[in-house]
């Protein structure tokens, strides 16, 4: 069964753990590095801070394991959805999409939108079937596409 919850300041060290996992497993899917968040960038402070600068920071659970991490921030008239990683072991099996599904009902009426890398199949062909359609080239990024997906009726 996947579960998700809500994190705040108060669990950091939870987000921080799947999140050095995330930037050590895919380097190539984030626009963080694990050099930002590790040695000096790895302070407890900093993390809390994240907490204030990207209110929606969600962990999926599968069967009870933490295996799963999205987040959103506002964006305009829209919710950016941001940091969605699986753990590998755990991909294939619907925890993606329900990480998504959260993030299209915590924005209710506003659009969701995202950046993914061009080459980022897997992940693109989730965001397709999850509704989103390609909104062009990323103006800040040229390997990025930007996706955009309408609110639920
Ligand atoms: C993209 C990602 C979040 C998808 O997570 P997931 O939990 O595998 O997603 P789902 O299970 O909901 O859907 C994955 C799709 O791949 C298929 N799939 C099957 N086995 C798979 C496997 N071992 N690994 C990955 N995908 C698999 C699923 O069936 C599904 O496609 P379909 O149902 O349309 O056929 C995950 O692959 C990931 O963390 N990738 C690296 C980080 C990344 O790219 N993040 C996005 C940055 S924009």
């Amino acid at each position: 069964m996947i579960g998700r919850r809500l994190l705040t300041a108060d669990d950091w060290r939870e987000w921080r753990a799947l999140r050095l996992r995330a930037l050590a497993t895919d380097p190539g899917a984030f626009g963080s590095t694990l050099a930002d968040w590790t040695g000096p960038g790895d302070a407890e402070e900093r993390w809390r801070r994240r907490f204030a600068d990207v209110p929606v920071n969600l962990l999926l659970d599968l069967d009870g394991e933490p295996v799963g991490m999205v987040a959103a921030v506002p964006a305009d008239d829209a919710v950016e959805l941001i940091s969605l990683w699986v753990v590998p072991a755990a991909r294939g099996r619907g925890v993606g999409e329900a990480a998504i599904d959260a993030v299209v009902e915590l924005a209710g009426d506003r659009p969701v939108v995202l950046s993914v890398r061009a080459a980022n199949d897997p992940a693109i062909a989730l965001y397709v079937r999850c509704g989103f359609v390609d909104d062009g080239a990323d103006p800040d990024d040229p390997l990025e596409r930007r996706m955009r997906r309408a609110p639920r009726p």
